[in-house]
């Protein structure tokens, strides 16, 4: 026997442990990234933390089936709160009916030992080198093809979303991930939500910083265009160096805008502010009008003509007359990559159906927690086929090996 195919018989009985185990304590082990205990399968095995936030700790892990890196995000005490847990689930159920390169694909889960006792959330992602805020404000100096990449990319991801009436709700740096020859992919889809989906839109959404005008100004009536402002602030960010609007608070948010945009125009974009209070708020103001982006962003901050242009068409205080992502990778800022063939593969629709009729069930935390565990256990079937799959593929290819010599 082949050196090769040894290994792959090893391989196999490995996995055949794993598998008739899956659920057994005894195929799990733990480590400890950042103070936070992981409790895994044996055959991940931890390689260093690489970011917090809100919901979880994620750390960059060995799978050693595939010998290759993977991101797990340990979501703790899952249940604690309905709302937080269900934007996990949420996070779940979306990812798993997306294909696209510039989705931060889910590999895996890790179903628990106990269905009724478990209380963290293992999600296991594709591993990616860094995320665009830590590009941002490292040492790196940025170019304009760099900012030409980074959006077109996001813009990508946004049409495939957007083709599936998906609105990201919270576009920001920290939520892109980049690799290092620039690849770029969206992740954190906890406030992500379906257009069609029966439950109200909430204020609630996207970091303050980002946040498009029309979530503060009308009540829950705002669609996907709320991504298109993030990806101009965003743009913006990468194009000075600094978040474009940091606003302390709700009016302080507003008041920031306005000193760019110029106050709105009641006449025309009064369709937008549905908010009686921010109706009143904007009528008391005294009259700003806009700021030169030429001068803000062009200048020593070096923005091309036609990044200025996208920036204009981005920021829009209406919606309504806001870029559409149709209509942004058709820009000429995207001249240079928006070939036939780039084209093609930006065309690419969701097909899968993103099912959301689970929401329903998760009334309780009982409900939710059993919700959460169906997950899992469709999420790690659906991997372990991919697995074995991967294992015929590299039998035959043996086989063939074996054959030539
Ligand atoms: N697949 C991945 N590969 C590498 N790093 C990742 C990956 N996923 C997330 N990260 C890092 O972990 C950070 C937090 O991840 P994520 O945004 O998914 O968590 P969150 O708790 O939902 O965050 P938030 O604070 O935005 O609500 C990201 O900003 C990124 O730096
Ligand atoms: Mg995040």
């Amino acid at each position: 026997m082949s050196r090769k195919s040894k290994s792959i018989e090893d391989t196999r009985n490995m996995f055949k442990k794993m598998t008739t185990k899956a659920t057994d304590s005894k195929s799990k082990h733990q480590f400890l990234v950042s103070g936070h205990k992981f409790n895994v399968d044996t055959f991940y095995s931890p390689h260093k933390a690489v970011g917090s936030g809100a919901y979880g700790v994620v750390c960059a892990t060995i799978d050693n089936r595939y010998n290759r890196k993977v991101a797990i995000k340990k979501c703790s005490n899952a249940f604690e709160d309905i709302i937080d847990g269900k934007r996990i689930l949420r996070e779940v159920r979306l990812l798993q009916a997306f294909d696209h390169e510039n989705i931060c694909p889910l590999l895996d889960m890790i179903p628990p030992t106990d269905p009724h006792k478990f209380t963290d959330v293992y999600i296991v992602l594709n591993y990616m080198e860094s995320d665009l805020h830590k590009i941002i404000y490292s040492r790196n100096k940025l170019t304009d093809e760099h900012y030409q990449y980074f959006v077109y990319q996001i813009l990508r991801g946004l049409k495939y979303l957007h083709s599936k009436k998906v609105i990201h709700r919270d576009l920001k740096p920290s939520n892109l991930l980049v690799n290092s020859n620039c690849d770029l992919k969206i992740c954190d889809f906890g406030l992500a939500r379906g257009l069609d989906w029966k439950t109200e839109l909430t204020e609630y959404v996207v970091t303050r910083w980002y946040r498009a005008p029309e979530i503060m100004c009308s009540h829950q009536d705002y669609n996907e265009k709320i991504d298109m402002w993030s990806v101009g602030t965003i743009l913006a960010e990468m194009i000075r160096g600094k978040p474009l609007f940091a606003g302390d608070h709700y009016i302080h948010q507003l008041n920031l805008i306005f000193e760019l945009i110029g106050t709105p125009n009641l006449k025309d974009d009064l369709e937008c502010v549905s908010n009686v209070k921010a109706l009143k708020y904007i009528q008391k103001l005294s009259p700003k009008t806009t700021k030169s982006f030429e001068k803000y962003f062009g200048g020593c901050h070096g923005a091309t003509p036609d990044a200025i242009d996208l920036l204009k068409k981005l920021l829009r205080f209406n919606p309504n007359k806001r870029i559409s992502v149709d209509e942004a990778l058709e820009h000429p800022y995207f001249r240079a990559l928006h070939s036939e063939k780039n084209k093609q593969s930006a065309d690419a629709v969701c097909e899968k159906e993103v099912s959301y009729d689970w929401e329903f069930k998760c009334k309780t935390k009982k409900g939710l927690k059993q919700q959460m565990y169906k997950a899992c256990v469709e999420v790690r079937a659906e991997s372990q086929a991919k697995w074995i799959e991967h294992q015929k593929n590299a039998s035959k290819q043996d086989k063939n090996i074996k054959n030539e010599h």
